[in-house]
């Protein structure tokens, strides 16, 4: 995906007020109201008020932050990957990751932002990624648990950023959410596997689902009444649904998949409601969200480590890019 910056001019100055820039204002912002009311897309070239684009800028950056990093706990495992199939499939879905990275940042640009810049907010903690990287893999079967959980809550989340009101994220997503659910079934199939092997194997499987199904439902962010940027990301249809609808949406799938898998979530309050038509689920705690988020997660130091080393050690790389880059000119890239 070529996607080159552009920086659109910052709308003028409101400090010196001109009767014509304000009128010229109200024009372009109208022509932006009246794209997302067709649920047209917002192109990099189009005007945007200014707390779209930060806002989208941080949630892109820290969406790709997540896929980069979540590289991490999973990479732990491809060295001792039972088989060469299971070790294969593992390489090529943490490949995956590293694109997904790849095509977010690139979205990110299309607004302005410089991906140094997001990098180094990522290195100095300005920036957060998704808290569920800071969990450990602790057995072969986590690898089969994050899969089916935490790339299927990634899904739920993403499927409606395809419908996003800015066109690069919404584009790359579509192509993102294609690979997740890949990811998804690989998940699913290699704890299948487990949970019909050996009593170890399954008492395995039952371990990984006991650790990652907690922090999974906090994938969706705080309940709504908590959440800080929701409506205003709803109204520039950024967002389409609320934390708590996708976080239902997310158990409502998982439970049936959890009885054909021979597991169990655990979870003592759960059951349908036939009234609500779906599952009721027990409270969350939010305070171990609160601080994982606050960098006291099992894993949140290893994480930002490795991932500054791994940037430290890829400088030469980069040198060598800007090198030929400069040498070639951008006809013959
Ligand atoms: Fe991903
Ligand atoms: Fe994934």
């Amino acid at each position: 995906m070529a996607m080159t910056a552009v920086r659109e001019t910052p709308p003028a100055s409101r400090s010196a007020p001109d009767a014509g820039h304000e009128a010229a204002d109200a024009g372009l912002e109208a022509v932006f109201e009246a794209t997302l009311a067709a649920d047209e897309r917002v192109e990099p070239r189009d005007w945007m008020p200014d707390g779209y684009r930060a806002t989208l800028i941080r949630q892109i950056a820290q969406h790709a932050h997540s896929e980069i990093i979540g590289m991490q706990p999973e990479a732990n495992w491809i060295t001792r990957a039972p088989s060469l199939r299971r070790k294969a499939i593992l390489m090529a879905k943490v490949q995956d990751e590293a694109g997904h990275g790849l095509y977010l940042y690139s979205a990110a640009e299309t607004l302005g932002a410089s991906r140094d810049e997001l990098l180094d907010k990522l290195h100095s903690g300005r920036q957060r990624y998704s808290s569920i990287f800071n969990y450990p893999t602790l057995t072969w079967a986590d690898v089969g648990a994050i899969g089916w959980l935490v790339d299927g809550a990634a899904i739920i989340n993403q499927v409606p950023l395809c419908r996003c009101s800015y066109g690069p994220y919404a584009r790359a997503m579509v192509r993102i959410c294609k690979e997740e659910s890949f990811h998804q079934r690989q998940g699913f199939e290699s704890l299948l596997a487990l949970s019909q092997g050996t009593p170890e194997q399954h008492a395995m499987a039952q371990d990984a689902v006991d650790r990652w199904w907690w922090p999974s439902l906090m994938m969706f962010g705080p309940p709504d009444a908590d959440s800080t940027h929701s409506a205003q990301s709803m109204a520039w249809k950024i967002k389409r649904h609320s934390n708590d609808e996708l976080r239902q949406r997310f158990v409502d799938i998982c439970v049936p998949q959890a009885e054909a898998l021979g597991l169990t979530l655990p979870d003592p309050e759960l059951r349908w409601n036939d009234e609500r038509g779906h599952y009721d689920y027990g409270a969350i705690d939010w305070d171990e969200f609160q601080q994982v988020l606050r960098g006291n997660g099992p894993c949140n130091e290893q994480r930002l480590t490795r991932r500054r080393r791994a940037h430290d050690n890829g400088a030469w790389v980069r040198e060598a890019a800007s090198a030929y880059a400069a040498k070639h000119g951008p006809e013959e890239r």
